[in-house]
């Protein structure tokens, strides 16, 4: 549990270091790399993404673009009904956001623009590390875990989960936790890994 955190505190360390130009480089790659790559990208109607902080890829270049393509972009709020648990809202860019109890920014979107996960396509989840496996280290409060949970047990169709980083937030062997839900794809803008679980 501390080498845990001490892994997450070094790799956020990283990513939040990296120059601007570095950053600016990384989202054009993602951008490009997630068109050409991500199955069904081109025909999803409803992508769940992540507004870029603490030194995570810019993803509004990819919002913009899949917008004019007709996809509808939601972003990730918490639930009101079950606790550190996410939905998915409807997102229009330039909207006036809140900032939640994490000071996160979340839109507005009631009633019918709120989504459980199952309704998305396609999932986008931020990530502090990844390893070869593909396996997936978050900022430590387990929400994608928490939400995704009953992903595997169901047989219906569920979205592509796919978890961008940049390439130094590599490390060797994660460790992999029984409640984990890891990425089926984790992109970075030199590398894909495919999960196959
Ligand atoms: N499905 C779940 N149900 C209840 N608690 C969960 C679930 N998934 C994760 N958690 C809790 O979230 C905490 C953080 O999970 P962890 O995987 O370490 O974080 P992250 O995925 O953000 O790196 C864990 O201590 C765990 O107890
Ligand atoms: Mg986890």
């Amino acid at each position: 549990m501390a080498d845990k955190s001490r892994l997450r505190r070094k790799l956020r360390e990283k990513r939040r270091n990296l120059p601007a130009f570095r950053q600016k480089l990384a989202s054009q790659a993602l951008t490009r790399r997630a068109l050409a790559i991500i199955p069904g990208i081109d025909t999803a109607s409803r992508i769940a993404f992540f507004i870029a902080a603490d030194g995570e890829t810019d993803l509004m270049p990819l919002i913009r673009k899949l917008r004019t393509r007709g996809a509808s972009c939601y972003l990730p709020v918490l639930d009101d009904n079950y606790e550190n648990r996410l939905e998915f809202a409807l997102y229009t860019p330039g909207e006036k956001m809140t900032l939640n109890r994490f000071r996160i920014p979340e839109p507005h979107a009631l009633g019918r623009q709120r989504h459980n996960y199952r309704k998305m396509d396609i999932i986008f989840m931020p990530t502090v590390g990844f390893d070869d496996q593909g396996r997936r280290l978050g900022m430590g409060g387990g929400f994608y875990d928490r939400t995704l949970s009953t992903i595997r047990l169901t047989h219906s169709r569920t979205p592509l989960l796919v978890a961008v980083a940049h390439d130094i937030q590599y490390t060797p062997q994660l460790p992999d936790e029984p409640w984990d839900i890891h990425p089926d794809i984790t992109l970075t803008p030199a590398r894909i890994i495919r999960r196959n679980s």
